[in-house]
């Protein structure tokens, strides 16, 4: 039934299609594990993933061979960009095999990476010799005990912060993300700062979400750009907004004086889903198409039964040109019904 509903369409399927307000999929972002060696309290909280939690069976685990063949499906379709994430993706085994088998895929690709920074020191340099362009570290502060209560984890940020050095180091384009929650790391913003303004690494602050497992999301947690700008003013001078904003970029990029960039990702004061070029696959191969989903698409099953490029392009077109997702502009109307896609599932 399938696979015949799929011959069907073979026939009428056209490339570069629009989701239904004029969107294309420009930018690919796969989950290759929903394991992380940390637990933030906003993403993965300790007491709801405990040692009794049960991750997804390796069977359920995308291979690599399934994630070349989802890049090679949507290649055609206009893909620039493909985001490897987790959960904390440098724990999955062999993963610059996994790059340098994406990079044949496309040599003009632009192929990155998000990870919490703890094996990147160990990693950066093979990384970048499997051909991954660019590395985006999540780090919430410098100080180490604050780092420690968001993550749960035993990792001092120096040694993200090494990880962090180490990819620039070996040519990687490097940025990092910083979540920024009311009375918890709103004192961290000006060292980070700091702290990248002289490595010259990117920073880019985001205003907590209400997305996935943060269930206790509270809107009065959220720390708004236009704050987070004046408080950098305050103590390092003027930003200006930096003019050529590219189609479908989400941070709002501005700049200091002497031409060093940050980023502010503002999707609680400025939603940018206008220009949302974005899909993502989960750890098991579902194709969701918004942050915020609560439904994914099943791609794995049908790769189980044998479907090729061609049959996983026509179904990710068809999912595509019904795509309808908006959740940031309308986050203050609709009704959640059921709990949206956990972020360490879908990658963030
Ligand atoms: P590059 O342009 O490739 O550097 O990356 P990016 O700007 O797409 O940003 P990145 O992948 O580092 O995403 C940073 C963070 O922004 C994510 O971890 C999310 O918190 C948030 N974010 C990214 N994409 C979306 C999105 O489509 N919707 C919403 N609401 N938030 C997003
Ligand atoms: N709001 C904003 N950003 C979040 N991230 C995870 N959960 C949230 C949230 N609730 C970010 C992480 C990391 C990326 C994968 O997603 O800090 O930078
Ligand atoms: Fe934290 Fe990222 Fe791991 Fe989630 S996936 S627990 S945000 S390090
Ligand atoms: Fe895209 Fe959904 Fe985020 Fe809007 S909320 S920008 S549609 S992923």
């Amino acid at each position: 039934m399938l696979v015949k509903q799929l011959n069907n369409l073979k026939g009428t399927v056209s490339i570069m299609q629009e989701d239904s307000y004029g969107r294309p999929l420009k930018d690919l972002r796969i989950s290759i594990t929903d394991r992380c060696n940390f637990r933030c309290n906003y993403c993965m909280p300790p007491d709801e993933f405990g040692p009794g939690h049960k991750f997804l069976p390796k069977s359920d685990i995308l291979s690599f061979e399934d994630i070349v063949l989802l890049v090679k499906a949507m290649l055609p379709l206009g893909l620039e960009k493909v985001r490897i994430t987790g959960g904390e993706p440098l724990l999955r085994k062999d993963i610059t095999n996994l790059i340098a088998m994406i990079r044949q895929c496309g040599p003009k690709l632009d192929i990155a990476l998000t990870t919490n920074g703890s094996l990147l020191a160990r990693f950066a340099s093979k990384l970048k010799q499997a051909g991954l362009d660019r590395v985006t570290v999540s780090l919430d502060g410098i100080d180490e005990q604050i780092v420690k209560r968001i993550s749960n984890s035993n990792v001092s940020p120096n040694d993200i912060i090494s990880g962090i050095q180490a990819s620039a180091d070996t040519g990687l384009r490097v940025k990092v993300n910083t979540v920024i929650i009311k009375n918890y790391n709103e004192n961290q913003i000006i060292p980070i700062t700091s702290i990248f303004r002289k490595m010259n690494v990117v920073v880019r602050f985001i205003e907590y979400m209400d997305v996935g497992g943060t269930k206790d999301w509270d809107p009065s947690q959220v720390v708004f750009g236009d704050d987070i700008r004046s408080v950098i003013a305050s103590k390092f001078g003027k930003l200006q907004a930096v003019e050529d904003q590219k189609y479908g970029q989400v941070a709002n990029r501005w700049a200091f004086d002497d031409g060093y960039e940050i980023g502010f990702i503002e999707s609680i004061s400025k939603p940018f889903c206008k220009s949302c070029t974005r899909a993502r696959i989960s750890a098991n191969g579902r194709l969701y198409t918004c942050l915020f989903s609560e439904r994914g698409h099943d791609l794995k099953s049908m790769m189980n039964m044998g479907a090729d490029e061609e049959d996983l392009r026509v179904a990710v077109l068809s999912v595509w040109g019904k795509r309808a997702d908006r959740y940031s502009e309308i986050r203050n109307q609709r009704k959640q019904t059921t709990r949206p896609v956990e972020m360490h599932f879908i990658g963030g």
